[in-house]
């Protein structure tokens, strides 16, 4: 899960998804990180602990990373937050392969509309609120989706 600091959306994904897969009993790797490295090493934003704690999910004690090319070997599914995101991650990208790892995170919930999840950090809480449903929903197909493989 990709966003630009890893301190509000792709923390609020990896902790989702993470939650799905355990409540499924698979076992899978999700982690997260940021295309830039401003908030490297810092937890999440308190807002998005906050709104995530809410409904019952600790991302407290995860810690901002920044998105580098060696996590294309790690990983089978990379998500992108929003088309930016998706583009930085593109630009690291070594091969065909590496490239078609690369989704944005709503095509799993709205297929094919190329949707970006906000940005909330600039905002009030609703905004983090109405993220996390909308980062929920994709959540739960893509946990779907790995149940049926
Ligand atoms: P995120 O939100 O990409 O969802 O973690 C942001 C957090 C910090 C900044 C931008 C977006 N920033 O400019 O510091």
């Amino acid at each position: 899960m990709v966003c630009l600091g890893n301190i509000c959306r792709s923390p609020l994904a990896e902790g989702l998804l993470q939650h799905k897969v355990d409540k499924l009993g698979l076992d899978v790797k999700v982690d997260s990180a940021g295309t830039a490295s401003y908030h490297t090493g810092e937890h999440p934003d308190s807002r998005m602990i906050k709104t995530t704690a809410n409904h019952g999910i600790d991302i407290s004690s995860q810690m901002a990373q920044q998105f580098d090319s060696e996590h294309f070997n790690e990983f089978d599914r990379i998500y992108a937050m929003d088309k930016s995101n998706m583009q930085d991650i593109l630009d690291l990208a070594n091969s065909d392969n590496d490239r078609n790892k690369v989704e944005l995170l709503l095509n799993a919930s709205h297929p094919g509309q190329d949707r970006s999840v906000p940005d909330p950090w600039y905002g009030g809480e609703q905004g983090f609120e109405d993220v996390y449903h909308l980062v929920d929903a994709a959540c739960e197909k893509i946990s779907n989706s790995l149940n049926d493989e």
